[in-house]
């Protein structure tokens, strides 16, 4: 197959940016070259030139969907960032809340939604927040949320998880299976996936907003400057007033109008509207 063009590649990357916000430069040519062409050879395009054609067609048979499932980065694993899962369960533990609603909003495959679920649970179990609890995961890839329903991972995402919580919370698996966990149902049951654009419009709830606690993390690095700012915006109108709003340590200041208090590295509170 004949290399990716840099005007292919612009093709592709500007569907990319404005469908979701995705804004990919000269340098993630290989990547992007890397994760297509297998799925070019699948089809029996000719190259790339015809992949960006089929993309840009109005009847593109779900091609784009799949485009959009091949190409953002969904690395993720449980208890990633550990700082923030402790600052919750300190600030839980302090506030006491009789009901709680999380959002997730950029899931990837789960990890982020099952290891709240599993925190959460365990400060239900131990009295310090009530029983009426809930998590929303969405993404914009079918694939991670597909994945992320049946709830099962092989054992080194869990790598972070303590025993303790990995008896309680998972089932191993046996036979063909063994390597993979799969989450309890008890938990399952607390958690939906649905799928959402973080650039599209977010105008109406979504179900369990206004949320108590959001993570947008590590999504974030993937938007221009501009889009990072709507987006940012957008999502905390889903957050209640004093909630809590967590993105990637590594991303940096979070730009953004909505006043917001820092707490952490990555941490943030709403601020309350004054009286
Ligand atoms: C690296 S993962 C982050 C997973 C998790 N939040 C974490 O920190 O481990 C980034 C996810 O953002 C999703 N994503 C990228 N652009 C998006 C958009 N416009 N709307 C919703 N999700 C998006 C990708 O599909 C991917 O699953």
């Amino acid at each position: 197959m004949q290399a990716l063009s840099s005007q292919t590649f612009e093709r592709i990357a500007a569907l990319m940016y404005g469908a979701i916000g995705l804004s990919f430069n000269e340098s993630k040519k290989p990547l992007i070259s890397s994760r297509l062409a297998p799925r070019i050879q699948r089809l029996g395009l000719g190259g790339f030139e015809d992949y960006a054609a089929l993309l840009e067609s109005p009847d593109d048979g779900g091609e784009f969907q799949v485009a959009v499932d091949l190409l953002p980065t969904n690395e993720t694993y449980f208890f990633r960032e550990p700082a923030h899962f402790e600052l919750i369960e300190q600030t839980l533990g302090r506030e006491r809340p009789r009901r709680l609603s999380v959002w997730s909003a950029a899931a990837s495959f789960g990890d982020e939604a099952y290891s709240t679920a599993m925190l959460l649970s365990d400060l239900a179990q131990q009295g310090r927040i009530g029983e009426d609890w809930s998590i929303l995961g969405t993404d914009i890839s079918d694939r991670v949320l597909r994945s992320a329903s049946t709830a099962i991972y092989p054992e080194d995402r869990l790598r972070a998880v303590t025993p303790e919580r990995l008896r309680r919370h998972c089932l191993r698996g046996e036979g063909e299976s063994a390597g993979l966990v799969q989450i309890q149902p008890r938990l399952r049951e607390r958690v939906r996936f649905g799928q959402l654009n973080l650039c599209a419009d977010l105008d109406a709830p979504l179900p369990g907003a206004p949320f108590d606690i959001v993570f947008l993390r590590n999504v974030l690095i993937y938007f221009d400057p501009p889009t990072k700012r709507a987006v940012v915006d957008r999502v905390l109108t889903q957050l209640r007033p004093e909630g809590l709003f967590f993105i990637g340590t590594a991303e940096g200041r979070v730009p953004c109008d909505t006043p917001l208090k820092s707490l952490a590295p990555g941490a943030f509170r709403k601020v309350a509207p004054g009286p």
